[in-house]
């Protein structure tokens, strides 16, 4: 679906809200409304399950926002958590300089689409694109030029070298999208911290920061929770919490935000094992993801080409949002770096005794990180669509209806009286309500004709409709109505809640994240 519809979608069905729009909101920053939470919290929940439930050997954790301010300066934040930044003199707006490189990239490549879609159109079913884009010189070398581009690019911004990255702005003539000008400011590192004071301290010794990542809340609490568990190596920890970045370009909706929410594990090893678990974390939360019934196709790998200065190795799980591939989930092989950083920098020793091998050590780490907002973009824009089905009179109608798997529904059963003005069905349906909604979530709808309000409820993916008619008051049946497939079957009252819990259970979920591994 259009992105912008898709927007509107989550603003009309209460999913999510700019922050203090009645101020014309505050940039980058989001509300979620009554649907919006309930998805949120039932993704959370699928990730806590998998990870902290279904691991004997994984422990959750929720450590406090704020942390002692040495913590960032350990874990590298305070010196290397930057982006690189100019601004147009003119707009006086502020970008990112890689962001701007890659935009000018993507004009060009979208060049060679627009050919591959003219060549594909001139042979029809014969199109073999791969080999179009392997053989046409036009695109060849456009492909080349946007391949010098990145190369150059990612070696400066390995190397920090900010002026490398203004020369290139220059020399391919980029232009400020919003005043056309090409008079910029140099190009700067910018820190993405927010700081923040303490009350009673005066000085630098107050100043706080709101955590870029929850990570650091594990690292630093590592021995607290093995001593308590009595965990051994290999063992994670596993925390979902809010983040903050002053990102510089936020943009894109809930993609990129200001305040945002991550779930994180982080998996304690043997030094020297790291290749392993790096191979099978990547494939774990691969399957992970496919077993939500995502098209494989919209998920990828990415290897990463700028390595974050904690990682050794580190790789994305890309989502084919509906503007395009980009980061989901991040996989980052982070050694020893945190856990030695910390314990210089407070003295305090961060070693684990391998009962083993009788020796103590640093362990190393393999870390989990996904943006529980982003995940919520990927669903809604993999399961919202807008299809044409029968109407109740067999017409062809359209209808905008959200796919999502029943475990992650806001609403799992919706209950509706045929009729509005009889109340021997209304009394029925209220009471069958009430009885449902001690299980699960479930909305009591009677206004208007049943035609809408089942529109209603697939619009924001309610999976079952339960209808109260004439029969249900002769036989104590009702009819349950699959939003995917309309069919609509005939069961005892008495079924309802095994029927429906059987088809809405996480469980479901968790069978297939096994099949898929
Ligand atoms: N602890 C490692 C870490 O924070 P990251 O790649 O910077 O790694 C991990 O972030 C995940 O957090 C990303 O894959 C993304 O899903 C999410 N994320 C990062 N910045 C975000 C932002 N500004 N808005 C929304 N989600 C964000």
């Amino acid at each position: 679906m259009d992105f912008k519809k898709l927007i509107a979608h989550c603003k009309e069905y209460g999913f999510i809200f700019q922050s203090s729009e009645i101020y014309d909101g505050l940039a980058a920053t989001y509300d979620y409304g009554p649907n919006g939470v309930e998805l949120k919290n039932n993704i959370k929940k699928y990730w806590w399950m998998s990870m902290v439930q279904m691991h004997e050997n994984i422990v959750g954790l929720d450590a406090a926002i704020f942390m002692h301010p040495k913590t960032w300066k350990a874990s590298g934040h305070v010196d290397a958590f930057n982006d690189p930044m100019l601004d147009n003199k003119d707009s006086k707006k502020r970008y990112r300089a890689d962001q701007l490189i890659e935009g000018y990239c993507e004009k060009i490549e979208a060049k060679n689409n627009k050919d591959v879609a003219k060549a594909r159109k001139r042979f029809g079913d014969a199109f073999d694109e791969a080999q179009f884009r392997a053989t046409n010189a036009r695109v060849l070398d456009r492909q080349a030029k946007i391949d010098d581009i990145l190369k150059r690019m990612n070696e400066h911004m390995r190397n920090g070298d900010m002026a490398g990255l203004g020369d290139m702005i220059t020399e391919l003539e980029i232009a400020c999208p919003e005043s056309g000008s090409r008079n910029w400011t140099e190009v700067r590192q910018f820190n993405l911290m927010f700081s923040t004071q303490l009350g009673n301290i005066a000085g630098e010794e107050s100043k706080l920061y709101l955590r870029p990542e929850t990570a650091q809340g594990i690292f630093v609490n590592f021995l607290n929770v093995q001593k308590s568990t009595r965990q051994k190596i290999p063992f994670g920890i596993a925390q979902i919490g809010k983040a903050f970045r002053n990102e510089i370009v936020a943009r894109q909706f809930i993609f990129r935000m200001r305040e945002f929410e991550q779930m994180e594990m982080q998996f304690f090893i043997q030094p020297g094992t790291q290749q392993k678990w790096y191979e099978y974390w990547k494939e774990t939360r691969l399957n992970w993801h496919k077993a939500l019934g995502t098209d494989s196709a919209k998920l990828r790998y990415h290897d990463h080409d700028n390595l974050a200065h904690y990682a050794d190795a580190a790789v994305d799980i890309e989502f084919q949002f509906p503007f395009g591939f980009r980061e989901l989930e991040g996989i980052h092989s982070r050694t020893d770096f945190d856990l030695s950083e910390h314990q210089k920098l407070s003295g305090k020793k961060l070693q684990y005794f391998d009962p083993e091998k009788q020796e103590s050590y640093v362990p190393y780490v393999l870390e989990t990180s996904i943006g529980c907002d982003r995940m919520f973009l990927a669903m809604i824009s993999n399961a919202l669509q807008e299809e044409t089905v029968p109407d109740a009179d067999g017409k062809d109608s359209t209808r905008i209806v959200m796919k999502l798997p029943p475990s992650l529904a806001p609403v799992k059963v919706a209950v509706l009286p045929l009729l509005k003005n009889k109340p021997e069905l209304t009394s029925k349906a209220r009471a069958i309500f009430k009885k449902l909604n001690l299980d699960f979530n479930c909305q009591y709808e009677e206004k208007d004709a049943i035609g809408r309000r089942y529109r209603r409820q697939d619009a924001i993916g309610t999976p079952y409709c339960i209808t109260i008619d004439f029969d249900t008051l002769e036989n104590d049946t009702v009819t349950i109505r699959d939003r995917d497939t309309l069919q609509q079957e005939r069961i005892h009252i008495n079924e309802i809640e095994q029927v429906v819990r059987e088809r809405v259970d996480m469980k479901n979920l968790f069978s297939v994240v096994e099949e898929v591994a």
